[in-house]
């Protein structure tokens, strides 16, 4: 391969950009992770990240991708054949799903368009028709990665609330964490499932699950049968800055530097950034006259824009032609929208610069693969990113 000079943009909706200094702090030799070191790293990590989670609870950290937080949620607070209410609200929703009806839960799935969150009024008559308070927990996706759609967590609690319903709330928030506003002990969300490798701005390998009292509750009376992912052990250990089995040492160091990062710009800061990239991204889009797959602006992502390619056209040649020529990666269309919608990350370590650069990559693409837009796009999201500064 010819060396590519530059660097190359990682505009996928994670893995994000790793900040040098994250880098850096990793670039370490490892340590016991039986030392008294250590402990003080581990301390300070499962304290800390409790500020993103936005809840005085614990979060548990696994060494694992954030599919394994699922799977813990699920085996640590419920019972085998438990019933549980997910959303077809896109491919994450879906594969979660999935993953709960293969470890033998009962799993009611509400259909969807792949263009919405969850609606309200189908989860208040879905709990409606359980009177019996047959289901024991239902599934949120707080940002949809494949679709770029946030749902209402707030609204879902309230829907659980006014329904009376005592299922367990789950969020998955894994490319919303430390990047669109989430409220853990206010939304009184019971297990939320993060993953490090998006809004954390750290490499892959880390998952986590922010608990509840209700749901150390469900623990104590959960039969299903743990292993790698049990709680109890983690817990136990982590009281003392330990882990159960050998911890992901490096990664954690990086963590350590994500979370003094966090402190230094603020986490409303880092919403907002993130709102205005995004807004920006939807000024460029509009532009360009490409539809989103978000069909409804309040539930617009401020992690990822995913956009449909005309009809005729397919997302994959778009890529690949903007990864050949300008050395940028771009989201895939995933599950029911594959070659019919990419995706344009805008979550992590990412500034107006950055996204400029991303949008100019897109546009240049889209003349390239003669797909019909109309030009300008980046003019128009640099005038909104230009008005914005001149407001802060
Ligand atoms: C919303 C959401 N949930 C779950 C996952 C799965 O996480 P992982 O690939 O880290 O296992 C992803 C990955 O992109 C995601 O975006």
């Amino acid at each position: 391969m010819p060396y590519k000079p530059g660097r190359h943009f990682l505009q996928i909706p994670g893995p994000s950009n790793v900040p040098d200094r994250v880098l850096r702090a990793m670039d370490r030799p490892v340590i016991d992770h039986r030392s008294a070191e250590f402990a003080q790293l581990g301390l300070e990590c499962l304290n800390g990240i409790k500020s993103v989670f936005q809840t005085s609870n614990p979060v548990v950290v696994f060494p694992s991708s954030g599919t394994g937080a699922w799977e813990a949620a699920m085996t640590n607070t419920l019972n085998p054949g438990d019933r549980i209410l997910a959303f077809e609200i896109g491919q994450f929703a879906t594969l979660w799903a999935k993953m709960a009806g293969n470890l033998g839960f009962r799993v009611d799935v509400i259909p969807g368009d792949w263009r919405h969150g969850i609606r309200m009024e189908e989860l208040a008559q879905a709990l409606a028709r359980d009177s019996g308070h047959e289901i024991k927990a239902v599934f949120a996706v707080h940002n949809e990665t494949s679709t770029g759609v946030t749902t209402d967590i707030p609204g879902v609690r309230r829907t659980l609330d006014e329904a009376k319903h005592p299922a367990l709330l789950m969020v998955d928030t894994i490319s919303s964490l430390a990047s669109i506003d989430y409220r853990h002990d206010e939304w009184r969300v019971d297990v939320a499932i993060g993953g490090s490798q998006k809004g954390l701005m750290l490499p892959p390998g880390l998952a986590f699950n922010a608990l509840s009292k209700r749901a150390l509750d469900a623990n104590r009376q959960s039969k299903f049968p743990k292993g790698y992912f049990d709680w109890g052990a983690m817990l136990d250990n982590n009281t003392r800055g330990y882990f159960p089995y050998t911890p992901a040492t490096n990664l954690l160091y990086g963590l350590r530097e994500s979370l003094l990062i966090f402190q230094e710009e603020g986490l409303q800061a880092i919403f907002a950034r993130h709102k205005k990239l995004a807004q920006a991204t939807r000024c460029a889009a509009q532009h360009w006259g490409l539809e989103m797959v978000a069909a409804d602006p309040s539930e617009y992502s401020n992690t990822v824009t995913a956009l449909f390619v005309p009809d005729g056209f397919r997302e994959q040649d778009l890529r690949a032609l903007i990864l050949e020529k300008f050395n940028m990666s771009l989201g895939a269309g995933l599950g029911k929208v594959a070659g019919r919608a990419f995706r344009i990350g805008h979550i992590g370590d990412l500034n107006e610069l950055m996204l400029g650069g991303t949008l100019c990559g897109v546009e240049m693409g889209l003349e390239l693969a003669g797909i019909p837009y109309r030009a300008g796009g980046v003019n128009a999201a640099l005038r909104y990113l230009t008005t914005q500064a001149k407001a802060s």
